[in-house]
């Protein structure tokens, strides 16, 4: 309360400063999509061959002006007048309406830079399955229009007289600050989107990463998974064929085997094998591993270093349970493709972690346990949540190591010995230098595949 007060404090001032310099310069500065464009705009973007190409795509003050009046009609009440994701309709809402200035996107399916316009054709075409962003039944021209429009909220230039209030590398001017501090829900710390700073920062730093000037607009990305227009502006994913075709069951199978073990999708998603089948996996695996299981192990964990560019934390969907916001009804497979080899918000891209086989099998896999979600599957799912809450399974003591000093009389002793007997003395003793490492870590039997996450997206998500 105490902090509130003294925020409230140093941001009324704020707010009397910029009421005063207003009233110098006259009036106050109009919302960004109040304001009539006076010129064409210029974005980069890439070619074929994924070089940026700073003056790709010209668009006209006219269609600009279009856009923005779309925009006026079909967006700001949640995304708001200033791009900001706060418009009056956004109160309350989880998770927030996009801020656009930040340039940030989750659906999109680059590797880096902003989302070509074809993944904003998609998620704006497609809504968002179970958030407040709806479905939008635009012309294809109107959409084309709303979206370049889109794109004038981050990326201008500090000082660009046109530029929008509280631009992507604008600092946080008073005038910023004062809008800021005048949304009236700000008593709520995690309306408020973190401080504007953290933000530039990271843009920031993931400019200087793709070598590009900083203050300038941001190029759209190179696609991890192109994708192409139908004959009626819908959009189509082009993944590399599905090899599992007629073999679903296996794909499921390989599918679920990376999900909980190589690629450890569960470090942030929920486990949906039972305790003792993850022992049993295991342990076919490596005979010596150490199984542990992580505490609320049949729940997501909320990733809260989302909050710096989406305002809060977000949190991994059940598959069985939660509307998958960007997987459309009909393209489920390539859209959940699409989706694992690019990665969405804070979770990284897996393109170059995992072989098309296997992002295929993944999809299957997510694909099984989301037709869980049918109403005709009820029982099923019921069935599958009982059976890994019920299961206790305690797994045994690991395997006694070689170098371990024999205790006369130690219980077990004798079959450890019988174990490694079988799995043969460099294997036993490998896995005795790892346990002697890291005690206890589930990941030990998994054959250093815990560090693979190399597909990391590179921009600041
Ligand atoms: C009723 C509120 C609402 C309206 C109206 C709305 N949106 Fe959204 N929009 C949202 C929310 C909420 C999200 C964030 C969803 C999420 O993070 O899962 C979002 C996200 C987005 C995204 C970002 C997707 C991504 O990959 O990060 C785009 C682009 C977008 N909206 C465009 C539009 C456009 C264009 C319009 C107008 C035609 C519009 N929205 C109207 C609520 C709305
Ligand atoms: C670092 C944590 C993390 C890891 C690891 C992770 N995810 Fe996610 N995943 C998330 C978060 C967070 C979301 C929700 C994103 C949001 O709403 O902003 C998500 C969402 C999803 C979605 C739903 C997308 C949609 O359209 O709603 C799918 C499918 C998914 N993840 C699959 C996977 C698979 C498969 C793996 C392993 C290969 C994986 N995830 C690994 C954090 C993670």
């Amino acid at each position: 309360m105490n902090r509130n007060a003294l925020h409230s404090v140093l941001l009324v001032s704020a707010a009397a400063f910029s009421l005063f310099g207003a009233a110098c310069a006259d009036q106050e500065p109009k919302p960004w999509a109040l304001r009539a464009i006076t010129r064409d705009y210029t974005f980069p973007t890439r070619d074929d061959d994924g070089k940026v190409v700073p003056e790709g795509l010209t668009v006209t003050a006219g269609d600009l002006n279009k856009g923005r009046r779309m925009y006026v009609h079909y967006c700001y009440a949640c995304h708001g007048m200033n791009g900001d994701g706060r418009g009056p309709a956004s109160y309350g809402l989880r998770p927030l309406p996009r801020d656009f200035r930040t340039g940030a996107y989750k659906f999109d399916s680059v590797s880096d830079g902003v989302p070509n316009d074809i993944d904003l054709v998609r998620i704006i075409r497609g809504g968002l399955h179970g958030t407040a962003m709806l479905k939008w039944d635009l012309k294809n021209d109107e959409l084309y229009h709303v979206i370049q429009f889109i794109k004038t909220f981050p990326g201008l230039p500090k000082g660009t007289p046109d530029g929008p209030p509280c631009s992507q590398y604008g600092e946080a001017t008073p005038e910023c600050t004062a809008k800021l501090a005048a949304y009236p829900d700000s008593s709520i710390e995690d309306h408020i989107p973190s401080p504007f700073e953290v933000i530039i920062e990271k843009l920031k730093k993931s400019e200087e990463k793709l070598g590009l000037q900083v203050g300038q607009p941001k190029p759209t990305g190179e696609p991890i998974v192109p994708q192409h227009y139908d004959e009626n502006g819908g959009v189509v994913v082009d993944a590399p064929a599905d090899p599992w075709v007629g073999k679903e069951a296996e794909a499921v199978k390989k599918g679920e085997a990376l999900y909980h073990f190589k690629l450890q999708c569960t470090t942030c998603h929920a486990h949906y094998l039972t305790r003792t089948a993850l022992y049993d996996y295991q342990i076919a695996a490596d005979p010596q591993a150490v199984v542990s299981y992580r505490s609320e192990m049949f729940y997501a964990i909320p990733q809260s270093n989302a909050k710096a560019l989406f305002g809060v934390a977000t949190m991994p969907p059940d598959f069985t349970m939660n509307p998958l916001r960007s997987i459309r009804v009909g393209s489920e497979l390539p859209d959940l493709y699409r989706l694992i080899a690019s990665g969405v918000g804070v979770m990284p891209a897996w393109a170059q972690s995992a072989k098309p086989d296997e992002l295929w099998a993944l999809a299957h896999y997510v694909k099984s346990l989301k037709d869980l979600q049918l109403p005709s599957n009820a029982q099923k799912r019921d069935a599958l949540k009982t059976m890994l809450h019920a299961d206790m399974f305690v797994p045994p003591a690991p395997v006694k190591k070689e170098e371990e000093p024999v205790v006369d009389g130690a219980a077990g002793g004798g079959e450890a010995d019988a174990k490694k007997a079988e799995s043969g003395e460099a294997d036993a003793k490998k896995a005795g230098d790892k346990d002697a490492q890291k005690p206890g870590d589930k990941k030990a039997g998994d054959k250093k595949t815990g560090d693979k996450k190399t597909g990391e997206k590179k921009t600041g998500r």
